[in-house]
């Protein structure tokens, strides 16, 4: 077993680990190479770290594979992205059944392409009793994009009556949001150096600890995981009241 992996506290895991998969371009060009070549190699972390997290027992994984803003590089990367997309799908249906993973889209899947929309639907369908991981995938994504959409939807319930503004909670916009089945993640993972959200997850990250590497995302596998999970097992997480607060609680729990 690996030394990190036998380090991990297996009582203290994150239920909910979310990734921004950045750097596949750039490591494809530092090989001389198309950046479509990075995202191709990119598929084989997917696997590798949905593999390290099912193994770990981890309930939720929400990988960012492309983002609202993603839709405005060259077309040839779109084009060749959405390729890849509808292939892997395809190709990884019996893998993710064979581990009891369960496939889950978020975005604005509707402007897919047909045939990424079809094959993602019947993942999706064939996935669906599953029972171990819950894999979600951001696809043309964006936090932005959700909120507004979660803000006409309750607006539209105020217009028909249905809820009272003064009744709007934080649990009201919660059901909205398009995560409304997964818990917040506890860790956000950046691959690739950037130090940014870049549109991801808002509102669910509030108290996330963040993590940023400068592993570039197709370098990245499960040894990585476990030193993100490591780090983020080292932290205090405060939500607010004092380190002092926390020790007492401990005591008393
Ligand atoms: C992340 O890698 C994958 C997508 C955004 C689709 P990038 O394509 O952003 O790679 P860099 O950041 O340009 O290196
Ligand atoms: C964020 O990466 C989106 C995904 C990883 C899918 P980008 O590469 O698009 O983000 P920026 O442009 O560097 O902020
Ligand atoms: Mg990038």
């Amino acid at each position: 077993m690996s030394h990190l992996l036998a380090e991990i506290d297996k009582s203290r895991l994150p239920r909910h680990i979310a990734i921004i998969m950045d750097g596949n371009g750039r490591w494809a060009e530092e090989k001389g190479q198309d950046r479509l070549y990075g995202h191709f190699h990119g598929v084989e972390s997917v696997r590798d770290i949905t593999e390290g997290c099912a193994e770990l027992g981890i309930e939720y994984l929400t990988l960012y594979a492309f983002s609202t803003e993603n839709w405005d590089r060259p077309a040839y990367e779109v084009s060749g992205l959405m390729e890849l997309l509808v292939d892997t799908i395809r190709k990884e249906v019996p893998t993710l059944n064979k581990n009891n993973i369960r496939l889950h889209v978020i975005g604005a899947t509707d402007m897919l392409p047909e045939n990424a929309r079809k094959e993602l639907q019947e993942a999706l369908d064939e996935t669906a009793v599953n029972t171990g991981l819950n894999l979600v995938m951001a696809l043309s994504y964006s936090s932005r994009w959700e909120l507004v959409n979660a803000v006409r939807s309750i607006a539209k319930d105020v217009k028909s009556g249905s809820i009272d503004p003064e009744a709007i909670t934080q649990d009201t916009l919660q059901h909205h949001l398009t995560t409304s089945q997964f818990p917040d993640p506890e860790l956000m993972i950046r691959t690739s150096g950037e130090y940014r959200i870049s549109n991801f997850l808002l509102y669910q990250l509030a108290y996330a600890e963040l993590y940023f590497t400068e592993t570039r995302w197709p370098d990245f596998r499960k040894e990585n995981l476990y030193e993100a999970i490591l780090n983020f097992q080292q932290r205090e997480r405060r939500f607010g009241k004092t380190g002092a607060q926390l020790k007492e609680e401990n005591i008393i729990n």
